[in-house]
C-alpha cells in the first residue's frame, strides 16, 4: 500500500545550505551521464585497473573467518598502526609513533574531511592549487572557510612558494599541497618543497599533504613535505591506489599528536574506526606486500610513455606526468569548445569519454583528463578514436 503523502510539507528548504550550494563531483556528473552507451571507451577510470594482491585478499578473508569483527581502537588497531607508520618510515623517510601520531581512516577521503573539519572555522581561508582533485572545496565550503586558488596553468602545473605568497594573509590556515597530482601528474621536488617549508616554519599555517599516489611515481622517489616541516603537516595516505583497495576503504593520516589529538575526536563521532576487516589486509599489504605497488607502477609507466608518444604525435600539448596515472591534456586552440563541450562532443563523435579538465576547478578549464588506468588495449583504442576525432575536426 502506497503512503499517504498528500498535505505533507517536504523539508528541502530547511536543508544546510551550504551543502545544498554543493554540486556532486563533475567527474561522477560526467561519468554517470556517459555510463550507459553502447562500445564507450572510458579512459575517465581514477582507481587502479588491477586487482587487489591476492595475499591481501586472503588476509581479509582469514579476518573474517576468525572473527575480526568488532570495532577497534577509534584511532585504528595498534598492528596496523605501527606498519603504517613503519611503511612511510622506509619508504619516505617519515618518522610517526604509531600510539599517538597515526589514524586509520575510512580512505584518504575521510581523513580530508576530519582534518579539515579540525582546522578550519568560519572565514578561514585555505590556498590549492588550481588544476585540482575535486574532494577539498567542498568541505572547505561547509566549514564556512574560504577556498582560495591559485591559477597554476601557466608555470606547467607546478605549484611553487613565489605562487603560493601574494594569497596569504592574516586569515590563511593552510595550504593544500596534493602531490603526485590528480589530474596533472605533477609532483613537486625535494628543493620545492624545503623552500615552502623553510617560508612556513614561523608561520601559524597547516599544510594539508595528499600523497595517495605516493607510491606510484615514474621519475624520482616521492618526498613528502612532512619531512621538512612535521610539526604543521598533516600527510594523508591510504590504500587506494598503491594496493589497489579503493572499496576497501582504508586511508592513514599522519601528524604530531598535539592535532591528531583533536582530528581523532572528530573520526571517532563520525566513523568510530575503520572497518576492522580492511584494517587486517591492510596490515598485510604494507607488510608482506609493502612492493606490491613496483609491479603495477611497472606497467603503468609502460602506458605513460605509450600516451606521451601518441599524444606528441597527434599534437596534443600535455606534462608528462611524474605521477599518478593521469594525463592532463590541453584541448586544442582549434576547437572552440569549453572542456564539457569538447568531452561531450568527443564522446558522442567518437564514442570515447575523457573527463572535463572544469571537473578540476575553474582552472581546469581548457584541458581534459585521460586516464591511464586502463588495458593497454583500452588505451590504444582509445587513442585512435582521440586521433580520428581530432583529425575530422569537432562538429
Ligand atoms: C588526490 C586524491 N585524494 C584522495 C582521493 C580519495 O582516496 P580514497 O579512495 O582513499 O578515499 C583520491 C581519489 O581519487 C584522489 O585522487
Amino acid at each position: 500500500m502506497a503512503l499517504a503523502t498528500e498535505g505533507w510539507t517536504e523539508l528541502e528548504h530547511l536543508i544546510n545550505q551550504q551543502v545544498k550550494d554543493i554540486e556532486i563531483s563533475g567527474i561522477r556528473k560526467f561519468s554517470n551521464m556517459v555510463s550507459q552507451m553502447d562500445n564507450l571507451i572510458s579512459l575517465t577510470i581514477g582507481q587502479p585497473d588491477f586487482p587487489t594482491p591476492e595475499h591481501v585478499k586472503n588476509a581479509g578473508i582469514k579476518a573474517i573467518e576468525g572473527n575480526v569483527t568488532s570495532y577497534t581502537h577509534n584511532a585504528g588497531t595498534m598492528e596496523l598502526r605501527e606498519a603504517a607508520c613503519q611503511f612511510v618510515a622506509e619508504k619516505y623517510g617519515l618518522h610517526y609513533k604509531p600510539e599517538s601520531e597515526v589514524i586509520v581512516t575510512t580512505g584518504a577521503s575521510e581523513a580530508i574531511d576530519i582534518a579539515f573539519r579540525t582546522i578550519l572555522s568560519e572565514g578561514t581561508e585555505v590556498i590549492l592549487p588550481g588544476p585540482i582533485y575535486p574532494g577539498y572545496e567542498p568541505i572547505i565550503r561547509m566549514m564556512g572557510a574560504i577556498p582560495v586558488h591559485v591559477d597554476i596553468r601557466h608555470n606547467q602545473f607546478r605549484f611553487t612558494l613565489e605562487m603560493i605568497k601574494p594569497y596569504i594573509t592574516d586569515k590563511t590556515r593552510c595550504i593544500v599541497l596534493p602531490y603526485p597530482s590528480n589530474p596533472t601528474g605533477v609532483s613537486l621536488t625535494e628543493e620545492e618543497l624545503r623552500e615552502i617549508a623553510a617560508y612556513l616554519k614561523n608561520r601559524d599555517i597547516f599544510v594539508l599533504a595528499d600523497e595517495i599516489y605516493s607510491e606510484l611515481t615514474y621519475d624520482r622517489p616521492h618526498k613528502s613535505i612532512g619531512r621538512f616541516l612535521k610539526e604543521k603537516t598533516i600527510v594523508i595516505n591510504g590504500l587506494s591506489k598503491s594496493h589497489s583497495m579503493t572499496g576497501w576503504r582504508i586511508g592513514f593520516l599522519f601528524a604530531v599528536e598535539s592535532i591528531t589529538k583533536h582530528i581523532l575526536k572528530v573520526h571517532q563521532y563520525n566513523v568510530s574506526c575503520a572497518n576492522s576487516i580492511a584494517q587486517k589486509a591492510a596490515v598485510e599489504a604494507l607488510t608482506t606486500g609493502m612492493d606490491d605497488a613496483l609491479l603495477m607502477r611497472k606497467e603503468y609507466n609502460t602506458r605513460r610513455e605509450y600516451v606521451y608518444e601518441r599524444l606528441q604525435a597527434m599534437c596534443l600539448e600535455a606534462v608528462n606526468p611524474e605521477g599518478a596515472f593521469y594525463f592532463f591534456v590541453k584541448i586544442p586552440d582549434s576547437i572552440p569548445l569549453n572542456s564539457f563541450d569538447f568531452a561531450l562532443d568527443l564522446v558522442k563523435a567518437s564514442k570515447v569519454a575523457v573527463v572535463p579538465g572544469s571537473a578540476f576547478s575553474k582552472y581546469g578549464e581548457g584541458y581534459f583528463r585521460l586516464s591511464f588506468a586502463c588495458s593497454r588495449e583500452t588505451l590504444e583504442l582509445g587513442l585512435n578514436r582521440l586521433e580520428q576525432y581530432l583529425q575530422i575536426g569537432s562538429k
